[in-house]
């Protein structure tokens, strides 16, 4: 039998309905259009209404990615669900979303490396594809990141967004379809390439949230030195990026498209400075979506799926770092 290998069968996103200007927050803390759009490129962010989880966002952006790979929810037999902003400390959304799609067999379990969540998941879904103990997995990158921000905090509160996004990897086994301009054979099969990941726990204090169960009994706010995780993020995230291109014999010229964690347009812009990656082949939504954490990369996915950028047989290469600290990368042939 040939080596097994995770195709992305399809891609789907939800946002929640409301939307947030910088102006109208200009009106609850002292801040301004200006001053967000220049440190951050952030215009607006979605937030999600009042009765509105994390699972339910999970759950649409689930439907819209089976609707698009024309799977039935019955075909999926593991569900990883990416956040740091579950409805509840258990049952996980994952559980959650299984249920909601009436799914009793295969599991469903959550995992949570903030900001860099969904490259986390991507690599859990694609190990337990590559090691045949999955066919099907919804990969989901959820957050409702307003329910722990501290909105006094206009240092923090500016950056973030709510939202969901989904992809569907299914298994394969792994032909030579000859598509990329890439070096290794690798390089030119269809599908997840290779996943990178990392941690730094000593770095813990610069993001994280100063509550939970165990601490608290509260949820607790997000907490940041915005300063210096900016100055690892464009460090750790550009040596990931060349860690993931050196594995599979690529350059930088071989990407077709960047799709990043939207952490804040200067991260994304000094990245991809110090790769020398074109700009125009960077996906950029922290305009509209702002910082959805876990979910940022998903929905960057599907916008650029859907107004036509990313084609068959494109090289796919996102990036994400967040709170732990992690970070890491996934290369992916389209
Ligand atoms: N509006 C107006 N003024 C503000 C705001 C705001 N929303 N926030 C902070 N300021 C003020 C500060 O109070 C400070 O004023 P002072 O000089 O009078 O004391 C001044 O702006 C400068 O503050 P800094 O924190 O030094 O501003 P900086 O230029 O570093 O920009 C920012 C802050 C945008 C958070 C920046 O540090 C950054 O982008 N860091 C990266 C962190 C990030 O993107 N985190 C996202 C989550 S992590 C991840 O996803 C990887």
């Amino acid at each position: 039998m040939k080596p097994l290998i995770s195709k992305i069968a399809g891609c789907g996103s939800y946002l929640p309905e409301r939307v947030l200007t910088n102006d109208e927050l200009a009106t609850k803390v002292d801040t301004s259009d200006a001053w967000i759009v220049e440190r951050t490129g952030i215009r607006q962010r979605h937030i999600a209404a009042e009765g509105e989880f994390t699972s339910d966002l999970a759950f649409e952006a689930a439907r819209s990615a089976l609707a698009d790979a024309g799977l039935a929810a019955a075909d999926v037999d593991m569900i990883v669900v990416a956040t740091t902003t579950p409805d509840y400390t258990f049952p996980s959304v994952a559980t959650q979303v299984q249920g909601r799609l009436a799914l009793g067999h295969g599991t469903a379990f959550d995992v949570q490396a903030a900001c860099s969540g969904f490259i986390f998941g991507l690599a859990v879904a694609d190990n337990f594809i590559k090691s045949g103990q999955a066919g099907a997995v919804l990969v989901i990158g959820a957050e409702t990141m307003s329910r722990i921000l501290d909105w006094k905090d206009r240092a923090t509160c500016v950056l973030f967004g709510d939202g969901a996004g989904a992809v569907v990897l299914v298994a394969a086994e792994k032909e030579q379809d000859d598509l990329g301009r890439g070096g290794t054979a690798n390089a030119r099969v269809r599908g997840v390439l290779s996943t990178h990941l990392h941690s730094d726990g000593r770095l813990a204090d610069l993001l994280y949230v100063d509550g939970g169960p165990s601490t608290s009994q509260a949820t607790g706010y997000l907490r940041m030195q915005g300063r210096e995780v900016f100055r690892r993020a464009v460090v750790n995230l550009s040596d990931v990026v060349v860690e993931a291109m050196t594995a599979n014999g690529l350059t930088a010229d071989d990407i077709d498209w960047v799709v990043p964690h939207q952490a804040n347009k200067r991260i994304l812009d000094g990245t991809a400075r110090k790769l020398k990656l074109p700009s125009d082949r960077v996906v950029v939504t922290i305009d509209r979506h702002a910082n959805t954490s876990a979910a940022s990369i998903p929905l960057a996915l599907d916008v650029a799926v859907r107004d036509g950028r990313i084609q068959d047989g494109q090289l796919i290469l996102m990036e994400a770092m967040g709170g732990g600290m992690t970070w890491g990368a996934g290369l992916v042939r389209w």
